[in-house]
């Protein structure tokens, strides 16, 4: 072996055995935890430099400038799937009626043929089994409606979080349970600027009927949502969720009317419940 070919020989045996004995393929807890698709990116990388460099090896080794050793594997899979007849042996299977000139050959049926012909057959009796027989697998209409079934319980689950409560689907929170996690939310965050009774301080009053941005639950939603950071009210979104946000807008509708000791003076406009929807706009 030439010496550049040893190095490479070396090289090859090196990335094979680290490849094989690394930690990447093992599933210890310690180790990295690559993801399937990874492990087979890498598994493929790993097997095309293992091939380039001992087709270099190969080549250089025999002299192989042709490619001859190369292709040969490939021309016996050619033989394999097709069966062709060499052209210098076509004479043997010529069949002996001539149309005008046109002569016919008695060639095999090509393996990939038969096995695409036997192959479909086969699995259209596994499919009738699994399907049609057995029940293990789920016809159309059956998936399709598992499908939704799953889609539905997905869907009561996202209710049930309160992801899907937003300032357009917001409602107003009358049960104890909501309003008492409200009144907490509303002690520890929201009193420095608002005062524990909602009268106001650096924030305004929340008791009175006068809003900046708006009354009702959804225009106060969304106030505490996106908050009005150029005036000093935080954004909440990003530290409650929606249903405790849900759950503290609730909770300051329920000091409307109520009289705090060191009550800020109205800021904003007169807000009136809207009779039919509660829009989001202000009524001046
Ligand atoms: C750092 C001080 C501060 C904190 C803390 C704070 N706010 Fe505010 N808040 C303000 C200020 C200032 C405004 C007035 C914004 C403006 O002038 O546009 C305001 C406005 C509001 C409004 C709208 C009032 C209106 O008239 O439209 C609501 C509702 C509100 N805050 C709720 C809350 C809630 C709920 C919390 C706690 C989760 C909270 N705020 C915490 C400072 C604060």
């Amino acid at each position: 072996m030439k010496s550049i070919n040893k190095i490479l020989f070396s090289a090859l045996l090196l990335i094979l055995s680290f490849a094989f004995q690394s930690e990447i393929f093992a599933q210890s807890e310690g180790g990295y935890d690559l993801n399937a698709v990874m492990k087979v990116m890498l598994v493929i990388t790993i097997v095309m430099i293992a091939l380039v460099m001992w087709l270099t090896i190969i080549y250089s080794e025999k002299n192989d400038l042709e490619g001859a050793l190369f292709k040969a594997p490939f021309a016996k899979l050619n033989q394999m799937l097709n069966r062709s007849v060499p052209i210098e042996k076509e004479k043997d299977i010529m069949l002996d009626h001539d149309y005008d000139g046109i002569r016919e050959l008695d060639n095999k049926i090509p393996p990939w043929f038969q096995f695409l012909f036997w192959g479909t057959i086969i699995w259209a009796l596994i499919y009738l089994f699994v399907f049609h027989i057995s029940g293990t697998g789920q016809l159309q209409d059956a998936e399709y409606k598992a499908e939704v079934q799953q889609a539905a319980f997905e869907r009561e689950l996202l209710v049930k979080s309160g992801a899907m409560i937003n300032e357009e689907t917001v409602t107003l929170a009358t049960d104890a349970a909501a309003l008492a996690e409200g009144k907490e939310i509303f002690a520890k965050n929201c009193v420095t600027c608002h005062a524990a009774d909602g009268g106001g301080g650096v924030g305004p009053n929340l008791t009175d009927d006068y809003w900046i941005h708006g009354g009702g639950i959804k225009n106060i939603f969304k106030t505490i949502k996106y908050g009005v950071p150029a005036k000093g009210m935080i954004t909440w979104q990003s530290q409650l969720d929606p249903a405790k946000m849900r759950s503290v807008a609730s909770y300051i509708l329920t000091l409307h009317g109520t009289k705090p000791a060191a009550p800020k003076a109205p800021q904003g406009t007169l807000w009136t419940e809207p009779k039919t929807d509660s829009t989001m706009t202000a009524k001046s």
